[in-house]
């Protein structure tokens, strides 16, 4: 019920300046340690999922995108597949390079965690410029599977990540002005 969500959205904090001056956190940490909170946002991420058929796997971005997206897939009865940054899985890994609101990272995933053809669902906490979620997407499709969603808890509007995910069906259960 999205009422509910909406309830919990009032957990998510705003930290003005953090990690770095100009950039706005939204520290999701207060929804997920309340139990109706992060009932009531998976149940809200499951609706979201069920409008695109069947989902074979939800893939969740390190570290943020680990806490909803187990929990989801645990809710949607698939597996669940971390994508990690760089150096923390064992060989053999694919991995991408994208740039992020702060500074530039690396996403990887292993060879065979993904299997080709699989109908992926993509989760995050946030979406801010898109990069995160644009390499992702790379990553599960460089697999061979599809990408079936691109679902977040937020997105920062005047960011507009949206734009370099455009040909595929993103849903965020909730905007933010900045
Ligand atoms: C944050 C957030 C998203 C990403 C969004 O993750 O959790 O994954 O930024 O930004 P983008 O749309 O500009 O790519 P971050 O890499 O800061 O780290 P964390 O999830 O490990 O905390
Ligand atoms: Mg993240």
């Amino acid at each position: 019920e999205p009422g509910r969500a909406h309830e919990a959205l009032r957990r998510v904090r705003a930290v003005p300046d953090h990690p770095v001056a100009g950039v706005t956190f939204q520290d999701v940490t207060p929804l997920l340690a309340d139990g109706q909170g992060l009932h009531d946002v998976v149940e809200a991420f499951a609706l979201a999922a069920a409008r695109r058929g069947e989902v074979d796997l939800v893939v969740g971005m390190e570290a943020r995108g680990f806490l909803l997206g187990a929990p989801l897939a645990l809710r949607l009865g698939t597996g669940f597949v971390p994508l990690r940054k760089a150096g923390k899985l064992p060989p053999p890994t694919r991995s991408v390079s994208y740039e992020l609101e702060y500074g530039s990272a690396e996403l990887e995933v292993g060879r065979k965690s993904i299997p080709a053809g699989a109908r992926v669902l993509v989760v995050d906490d946030v979406l801010a410029t898109g990069g995160t979620a644009e390499a992702a997407c790379a990553l599960v499709e460089q697999c061979g599977a599809r990408v079936v969603g691109v679902d977040f808890l937020l997105e920062i509007d005047v960011l507009a990540g949206r734009t370099r995910l455009s040909g595929r069906s993103v849903t965020s259960l909730f905007g933010v002005p900045a």
